[in-house]
């Protein structure tokens, strides 16, 4: 489900660069791209818009369409035996459903009873950086400062910026329609629902990141950022641990991670940065250093494929662990 979109297409070739041991695959989307024809593993499908009981039958059913369209139709899919493994926020908090990074909880997947929830495109990679700090030391806070790429929010975004960048190098004036500012050339330090003070982005990286963690009383701060960049989310964390903690032992320990490249020589301009995470599975994790603002403190910055590791991988990995299980 959501097969044309930033999330889904991104789903639909990583199926095939896995060799995902599918015997048949259906795509579906809304009512406009319905006709599309989308080259697969499997040949050319041709998408189509869900009508009736058309998932009935599927073993697995990547949901990447939104809460809403995931909160309709993926009860249907666990009620009829299949599992509904959804990267849309509908059931990310839901206490009956696991929220799984293969990384960092797999094991929670023997819990799944049709529906398996994916984190949001932050959580998934702060959460892996956090496991092994975690399991080693204990964290005692943690905060993080997103830079959250325009793909993030979907095609329609990723289009407007490019659009506008179009347009300031022509020399005309950019115009925002999906957001609510003028992305390119810009820092938006919102963009999402607010929650009070909070946007809604900020209000799930911590929830959804204590849940994966199993930490429901982590002490957390976050602010998100979109920046303007097409692919590959950010962010600058300093975590206060437990106990104290060399940089040079982060550095080993995260270095021996699952999930994990150490990108870290800055004095040879090497760090973590999304243009040269796009395209991968890994979180990159740089600039670790001591904190100096805080006792037992580290800092660090990482960078992520928000459409792969942040979306689509995380989904295909859960469906490969669902298929080891059975
Ligand atoms: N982008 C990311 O980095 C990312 C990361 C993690 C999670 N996600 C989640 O993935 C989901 C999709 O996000 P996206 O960024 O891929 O958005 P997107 O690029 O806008 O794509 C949305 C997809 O959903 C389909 N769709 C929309 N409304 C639908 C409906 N009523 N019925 C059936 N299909 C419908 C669209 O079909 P049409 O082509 O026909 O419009 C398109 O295939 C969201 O739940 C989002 O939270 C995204």
């Amino acid at each position: 489900m959501g097969a044309t979109g930033a999330a889904g297409g991104t789903l639909v070739r990583i199926l095939g660069e896995r060799a995902f041991p599918a015997s048949a695959l259906s795509l579906y989307a809304s009512a406009r791209s319905a006709g599309r024809r989308v080259s697969t593993h499997l040949g050319d499908i041709e998408v189509r818009e869900l009508s009736g009981d058309a998932l009935r039958g599927a073993d697995i059913v990547f949901f990447a369409a939104g809460a809403d369209t995931s909160r309709r139709h993926a009860p249907g899919v666990a009620d009829a035996g299949g599992v509904a493994v959804d990267k849309s926020s509908a059931y990310r908090m839901d206490a009956s459903v696991p929220l799984v990074v293969p990384e960092v909880n797999p094991a929670a997947l023997g819990r799944h009873r049709g529906i398996v929830a994916n984190p949001n495109c932050v959580a998934i990679p702060l959460t892996i950086v956090l496991a092994p700090l975690q399991r080693a030391y204990g964290l005692r806070h943690v905060t993080a400062a997103t830079y959250q790429a325009a793909t993030g929010a979907g095609l329609g975004l990723a289009g407007e910026l490019e659009a506008q960048a179009r347009d300031d190098a022509a020399g005309l004036a950019p115009t925002a329609h999906v957001y609510p500012h003028v992305l390119h050339g810009n820092v938006v330090p919102g963009g999402w629902t607010m929650q009070g003070d909070d946007t809604e982005e900020e209000v799930k990286v911590i929830a959804e990141t204590r849940r994966v963690l199993d930490a429901p009383e982590l002490a957390m701060s976050v602010t998100t950022v979109r920046v303007p960049v097409a692919i590959g989310h950010s962010a600058a964390v300093w975590i206060e641990l437990e106990g104290p903690a060399d940089p040079d032992a982060v550095r080993v320990l995260l270095r021996a991670s699952p999930g994990i490249a150490v990108v870290d020589d800055p004095a040879a301009q090497r760090y973590p940065m999304p243009r040269s995470v796009a395209g991968s599975d890994d979180v990159q994790v740089g600039r670790i250093r001591r904190d100096p603002g805080r006792e037992h403190g580290i800092a660090l910055f990482f960078s992520a494929d928000n459409l792969r590791k942040g979306a689509a991988t995380n989904a295909v990995q859960v469906a490969e662990l669902l298929l080891r299980e059975t």
